[in-house]
């Protein structure tokens, strides 16, 4: 995503043209319901795919969620199976409705972990819904925001040491072409940001939430967008 701050987009239509979003909440939502945490993963899923159609319909062009962090790896192998078996299913049924959804679909992170088909599966989405110019979902899997830095700096001295400034070294993130976002998003009570974008969130506004992310609709979308609205973004200026 480029270091550049996104310009006018908040300022003239009021809304954020890029949300990001730490979906965090799907294992309490589980077990306060007496089910698997993998239960709260599929329902954090289906709220994911309902919030992109929002974003989609209100016009916001970004939508960035965190859906598996470098750290992740760390839990138990049937909750790590659990969340890869989601992602196929998500990017299975993207390919199958691509043509009606028209959301471009991109993966932002190191998918060389991930099983064969998984990668493809990553691939055939993103080359397919390429053509989409309208709505945007980058969807960041065995992500971290230290460890992008410290790729796109072995990117760059791989590159030769180009002279450098802010905006060149935001080109060498995963999604270096991305504006950065405007609202960051976290539901789920907890007030961190647990290595997500690191880079990219400089001048975001953030919004927290006590509301576990299965349960954060679209009216939450609304209120957290209505929120934004009402915040004074000054990137270090006086008012
Ligand atoms: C954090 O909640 C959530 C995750 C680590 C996984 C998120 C994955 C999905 C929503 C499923 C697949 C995604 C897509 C895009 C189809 P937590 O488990 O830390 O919740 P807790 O804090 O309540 O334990």
């Amino acid at each position: 995503m480029s270091a550049a701050r996104n310009g006018l987009a908040g300022e003239s239509t009021g809304l954020p043209r890029h949300i990001a979003v730490i979906m965090d909440g799907n294992g309490r939502w589980a077990k306060k319901r007496g089910l698997p945490r993998t239960a709260g993963h599929s329902a954090g899923a289906d709220s994911f795919r309902r919030l992109a159609r929002h974003c989609q319909k209100l016009g916001i062009e970004y939508l960035t969620v965190y859906a598996f962090s470098t750290e992740n790896w760390k839990r138990p192998r049937e909750e790590v199976d659990g969340i890869m078996a989601l992602l196929e299913k998500y990017l299975r049924q993207a390919l199958r409705d691509m043509e009606k959804e028209k959301i471009r679909i991109r993966i932002l992170g190191d998918l060389a972990p991930f099983t064969p088909e998984l990668q493809k599966l990553c691939r055939e989405c993103m080359e397919r819904s390429a053509v989409y110019t309208g709505a945007q979902v980058n969807i960041c899997l065995n992500y971290g925001g230290r460890d992008e830095i410290v790729r796109a700096a072995k990117k760059w001295a791989a590159d030769g040491c180009p002279a450098l400034d802010e905006e060149r070294f935001g080109g060498y993130m995963w999604g270096g072409d991305i504006p950065d976002p405007d609202l960051l998003i976290r539901p789920g009570g907890e007030m961190r940001i647990s290595n997500f974008l690191l880079w990219q969130i400089a001048y975001a506004e953030l919004y927290f939430s006590d509301v576990l992310w299965p349960d954060f609709d679209e009216a939450e979308l609304d209120r957290a967008i209505e929120a934004f609205r009402h915040r004074q973004r000054r990137y270090g200026d006086v008012e």
